[in-house]
């Protein structure tokens, strides 16, 4: 099967989150089941030329792409995802993506990703290459399947071409005044109210991929379960419900080459499950190394984040003074919204023994707080799959998370699991989105951090658990044979 990425982000080249890990890896995992697979990110001014030994791409070569009436000479550079057969595809317009960052709050932010999903037909047409299924992921690139079957549909290349619809976070829509219309050349008697584009009364992306795709699916079956309903569906649920015999939850999984203690090329002393003593060992390094005072008795929780409403940290503000009195130490890592920035620096500011907050993205950090952390915090509002506390399980860190999507279907609570007998959890759960039934759950697993023999249990039962994309890969091949069905009947 052959199988084409759009996505705004694909690990190495350009991640802010796990989407950038997820379309880093799962095209892997499927050109290791046999699939062709082709990767389309932008080109930000981030990526590095000589770095990632880009070049050319002459087969397609300059390509003129239309936005709001005017015309970008679009180039295409290539190389190969590092360490596989999959090619990856830069679309380069300095215009629209040597910004500072790879998301802005600018006027033309449609403009940036209108350019990128038109530019990725295009290429597609030159390079004469005819993927079975294109697979979209989150607003900007909902656009692909409405551009397939209306306004490119006069090709016949693309007949054949199913999409899916890959939905990361049903939180961030794409929306827009009605005047990207124009600036997108959707035919305006597509727009009305609860038209296949329209959200109140603008046009939406995310809605357009939702409405147009062949298939959908969302990162977890628990949070494809949740945004069905007015609670987490954030105004789409109708939509999903419309779409219900076509939209699936297909769990992400982890790609082991990057993430393991085992040979992760940024931690110090690596580690497996039977040598889990030795990560004491990275913990000590990291305390060293942001100078906060390293104490064996004491549980160090890390948090790896951005720093968003989303991922809980309303909570953790609210019950920060319960929090102190708790005797842990904390290492956080994030950047995001302002309110949460500034909290977290004063923190380390008050609390220089206790807290070390570093603000902005930092690769490297981000191993080095999964291997020496105790405890990995996830108290997430909602959470479509959550990526960083299945990394924790991996690295005998016990995340500590909030019920709900993804964290739901890949943590299982120790306490909850005992009552029933058995002794197979691999970390402490909430169902509450209270400050409340935050600090209980962390004052629990502190508590439990004392019992060594118990942790050490914890941590062998969470090293043991496998999210690797092999399972999660398959899946997602089934759902692109039922697309390429749906498609061509
Ligand atoms: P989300 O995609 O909602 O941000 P995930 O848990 O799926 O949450 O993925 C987060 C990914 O981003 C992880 O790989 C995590 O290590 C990484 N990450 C988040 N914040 C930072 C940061 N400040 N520096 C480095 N990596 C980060
Ligand atoms: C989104 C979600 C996160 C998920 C990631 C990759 O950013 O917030 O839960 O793991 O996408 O699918």
């Amino acid at each position: 099967m052959k199988i084409a990425f759009a996505s705004s982000e694909a690990y190495p080249y350009a991640k802010t989150g796990g989407l950038g890990d997820v379309v880093g890896a799962l095209p892997k995992a499927l050109a290791e089941l046999g699939c062709d697979v082709k990767v389309f990110i932008p080109k930000y001014s981030s990526i590095d030329h000589y770095r990632y030994d880009l070049s050319y791409c002459w087969p397609i070569g300059e390509m003129p792409i239309r936005v709001y009436g005017k015309v970008y000479n679009v180039n295409v550079f290539t190389s190969n995802l590092p360490d596989s057969e999959v090619t990856i595809y830069l679309i380069d317009s300095p215009e629209f993506f040597s910004r500072p960052e790879i998301y802005t709050n600018d006027p033309d932010e449609d403009e940036r990703f209108i350019l990128f999903s038109k530019s990725i037909l295009e290429a597609l047409q030159r390079l004469k290459w005819q993927p079975d299924v294109i697979n979209c992921n989150d607003w900007q690139t909902g656009l692909i399947p409405l551009y397939i079957k209306d306004n490119y549909s006069w090709d016949k290349f693309f007949d054949p071409i199913a999409t899916v619809f890959t939905i990361h976070n049903i939180g961030y829509q794409g929306r827009f005044p009605k005047e990207t219309l124009n600036k997108a050349e959707i035919r305006p008697e597509l727009f009305y109210e609860n038209s296949p584009v329209e959200i109140w009364n603008s046009v939406s992306f995310l809605k357009t991929g939702l409405m147009y795709a062949d298939m959908i699916n969302t990162v977890s079956k628990t949070y494809a379960k949740e945004i069905l309903t007015p609670q987490y569906g954030a105004g789409l649920e109708g939509v999903l419900h419309y779409r219900n015999d076509d939209f699936y939850g297909i769990v992400n999984g982890v790609d082991y080459k990057i993430w393991n203690p085992e040979d992760d090329r940024h931690i110090p002393f690596h580690y497996i499950r039977d040598t889990r003593h030795r990560k004491i060992e990275n913990k000590k390094f990291l305390m060293d190394a942001v100078r906060l005072p390293f104490h064996t008795e004491k549980p160090l929780i890390g948090i790896v984040s951005r720093l968003v409403a989303q991922k809980g940290f309303d909570l953790i503000v609210d019950a920060f003074n319960e929090l102190l009195k708790i005797d842990a130490q904390w290492i956080i890592l994030g950047s995001g919204e302002d309110q949460f920035e500034e909290f977290f620096r004063r923190g380390a500011y008050y609390y220089p023994e206790k807290i070390y907050t570093y603000i902005g993205y930092n690769n490297e950090l981000s191993h080095l707080v999964e291997a020496g952390s105790d405890i990995f915090l996830m108290p997430s509002h909602y959470e479509p799959c959550g990526l960083s506390q299945i990394y924790s399980l991996r690295y005998g860190t016990v995340p500590v998370v909030r019920n709900t999507g993804g964290l739901a279907d890949t943590v299982s609570d120790w306490h909850e699991l005992l009552y029933e007998g058995k002794e197979t959890g691999t970390g402490f759960t909430f169902d509450e989105y209270t400050p409340d039934a935050l600090y209980s759950t962390l004052y629990r697993a502190v508590k439990t951090f004392d019992d060594k023999v118990t942790w050490q249990k914890i941590m062998y039962n969470g090293m043991s658990e496998d999210f690797s994309w092999e399972v999660s890969a398959k899946k997602y091949l089934e759902l692109y044979r039922k697309a390429v069905h749906k498609r061509r009947g």
